[in-house]
């Protein structure tokens, strides 16, 4: 069964904390903006399009909370600064400040949007699928609220009989893999093997790898995009053993103000999440560790772009804002 990462309830917006998985399923309360900030600062919920949805509820909860919505709107554009579809989200409720059925009905349609655009994201991603797949990081539904983009994409080549087996990367440090994404393909029932991230080269040089496909958290024009630390790296090997590597995302992951990627905010996360696990040094005490959150991978390396319209192909400048009506 499809699990849910979040449910709008009595006028509350419940988080199922995504720290505590896969040991416990435990809800975080949310009853102002404040909450729906700090639900996304301190990764409750993550993963782009749940971000968005996110945001998008916490500014109703800034209305039936009478937080001031310049204020409410600003602690949410604060709380992480990557993934493009919180600002979107924040812009499309925008309009509706000081209207609570406007902003519940926007919100709402918001989240609508995510479960309709990953129909046919997984539709059109299972059409390029077969054999055995290679993600990273998680992009089921626990992190859009939907039914998932690369993930969804996997489970429904599957259920097609196209994708036998996928291979899940741990995704160090913070194991939204091992924690989430075996988590989720263990509830459906695909086959999947959890590998560390340093082994994808070893399953890819032994032809076991047929595809590598993965979500987005912002996207430019050409086709440069941002998603979860070690994306880069993942890329350059599908690039070297030529398997065909595809970003999935709804076009509202695009951010129609870059023309490449090199302007995305990179989140800077602590160290700690890099030295310890679970709490558990697994370095000496207060060694220096970096923790970018994100990198930045060349549209150069992509064979395709999985959205909502369809499999887009290079010259990404042009298919992408063909797709995106900014072309006649
Ligand atoms: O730091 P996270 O867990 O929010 O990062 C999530 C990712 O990088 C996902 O791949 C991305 O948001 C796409 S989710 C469909």
């Amino acid at each position: 069964m499809r699990v849910v990462p979040f449910k709008f309830e009595a006028n509350t917006f419940w988080l199922l904390d995504q720290r505590q998985l896969p040991l416990e399923e435990a809800w975080v309360a949310c009853h102002t903006a404040v909450d729906a900030a700090d639900g996304i600062h301190d990764m409750v919920v993550r993963g782009a399009p749940a971000i968005g949805v996110t945001a998008a509820y916490g500014m109703v909860l800034a209305h039936l909370s009478g937080e001031n919505p310049t204020e409410a709107d600003q602690v949410l554009r604060k709380s992480r600064p990557t993934a493009v579809n919180l600002f979107y989200a924040l812009d499309r409720m925008k309009p509706h400040w000081g209207d609570l059925e406007g902003s519940l009905r926007e919100a709402r349609a918001i989240w609508d949007e995510v479960e309709q655009t990953e129909l046919a994201i997984s539709q059109n991603g299972a059409r390029v699928l077969k054999g055995q797949v290679l993600t990273h990081c998680n992009t089921g539904p626990l992190a859009t609220g939907g039914y998932g983009t690369a993930l969804g994409a996997i489970i429904e080549a599957h259920r097609q009989g196209r994708v036998s087996h996928v291979w899940v990367d741990e995704t160090r440090p913070y194991l939204q893999g091992a924690r989430l994404t075996a988590y989720e393909l263990q509830k459906v029932g695909v086959p999947a093997t959890l590998i560390t991230d340093n082994m994808a080269a070893y399953f890819m040089s032994k032809g076991q790898v047929d595809a590598v496909i993965l979500g987005t958290d912002r996207m430019a024009l050409n086709g440069d995009f941002a998603n979860k630390i070690g994306t880069y790296g993942v890329a350059v090997l599908a690039h070297y053993h030529e398997i065909p590597f595809y970003p999935a995302l709804p076009l509202s992951s695009v951010d129609p103000r870059l023309e490449t990627g090199e302007a995305i905010p990179i989140e800077e996360r602590s160290g700690l999440e890099v030295t310890t696990v679970h709490g558990i040094p697994m370095a000496p005490e207060g060694f220096p560790a970096a923790h970018p959150a994100f990198d930045v991978t060349s549209h150069a390396l992509v064979t395709g772009i999985v959205t909502e319209k369809g499999v887009l192909y290079p010259p990404f400048d042009e298919s992408l804002r063909l797709a995106m009506g900014l072309l006649d």
